[in-house]
């Protein structure tokens, strides 16, 4: 018999209290930002799945590729028992990871996508007689795991440690480092520095997925905050920053234009071609992962890419 539960670390309360601080801090900073996290509603979830298939879209393959080598590498060098998964969404390529791990206890998927979570959880705990599956509602960045028995391998796939900024980039992974015990392993995937014209179409897809995925956020702040974003007012921006090695997505106002946020009693003055920033998304190089990861307590003892060498996953140990 499996189980399945999922349990909401943060009330629903403190939720809206956070996506009220961060769209009044965002939108009157300049210039103007929103955090990537409030993307994914149902309908983000939705939206960021359709992005894996793109054709332009090519991380999730070339994770997915790198998984189906190496899963068996994975699961003899952990050895884990439970599996934490954080911004597990979809759970797809974990299956890989799941069918490998032959001594698996539990299974923890953490993500904010309380829709995502249910579905994938629900179906991995069916499909899996025996395995324990854990799910939490939880923001990752303020890490907080259940008591599952070790060793334990924590998955960060898809490249979304690259939606953070550096500065949060290196408390996360102190934060992760803090949260594992001797024997415990962490599995990251890193998309990797490369063509700016193939970044850039990952990010701006012919078929406009990925600038309905970005204007999601703004129905999210409707819906949630009472906002009056027109969401056609605004274009879908990919630029690549060469000095920073990282993709932002941005929504550039088209006119001038004042949005209302009732619950914020906020007016937001967009001049004509203002650009407010939704997402980064850094790319790596391998030096540079081995050295935030030394630099939090963590030691890289694999590094496989895909064959195009487009992507990475690293599994490291704790020092
Ligand atoms: N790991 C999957 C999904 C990646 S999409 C894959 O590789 O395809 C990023 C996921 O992280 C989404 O499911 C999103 O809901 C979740 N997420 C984003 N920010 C988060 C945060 N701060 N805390 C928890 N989950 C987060
Ligand atoms: C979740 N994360 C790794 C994705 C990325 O590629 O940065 C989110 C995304 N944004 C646009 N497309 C996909």
């Amino acid at each position: 018999m499996s189980t399945f539960r999922i349990t909401r670390i943060l009330p629903e309360d403190a939720t809206d209290a956070a996506l009220r601080a961060d769209v009044l801090a965002g939108l009157t900073s300049s210039p103007r930002t929103l955090p990537p996290k409030w993307f994914y509603d149902a309908r983000g979830s939705e939206l960021f799945e359709e992005i894996t298939a793109l054709p332009e879209y090519y991380p999730t393959r070339a994770e997915r590729e790198i998984l189906a080598v190496r899963a068996g590498e994975i699961a003899a060098a952990s050895g884990a028992r439970t599996l934490v998964e954080l911004g597990s969404g979809s759970s797809e390529k974990t299956r890989y990871l799941l069918d490998a791990l032959t001594g698996l206890r539990a299974y923890v998927p953490v993500d904010v996508s309380e829709s995502a979570l249910d579905r994938a959880g629900r179906a991995i705990a069916a499909e899996r007689p025996g395995l324990d599956v854990h799910a939490l509602i939880a923001d990752f960045t303020a890490l907080e795991l259940p008591d599952t028995p070790g060793p334990r391998l924590l998955a960060f796939l898809g490249g979304t440690i690259g939606n953070l900024l550096p500065a949060e980039r290196s408390a996360f992974l102190a934060s992760v480092r803090s949260a594992l015990a001797p024997g415990d392993t962490l599995l990251l995937g890193t998309d990797l520095v490369k063509d700016e014209a193939v970044l850039v179409r990952a990010y701006d897809d012919a078929a406009g997925v990925t600038a309905a995925f970005d204007k999601n956020v703004l129905s999210v702040i409707n819906r949630e905050l009472d906002a009056d974003f027109d969401l056609t007012a605004f274009d879908h921006v990919a630029r690549w920053d060469a000095e920073r090695e990282w993709i932002e997505m941005r929504l550039r106002s088209r006119t001038a234009q004042t949005v209302k946020v009732q619950a914020l009693d906020l007016a937001v003055e967009f001049a004509a071609g203002e650009e407010l920033r939704t997402e980064v998304s850094a790319k790596f190089r391998e030096a540079g992962v081995r050295a935030e990861l030394a630099a939090a307590g963590l030691e890289p003892v694999h590094w496989w890419t895909d064959r195009e060498g487009r992507f990475a996953l690293s599994l490291s140990t704790v020092r």
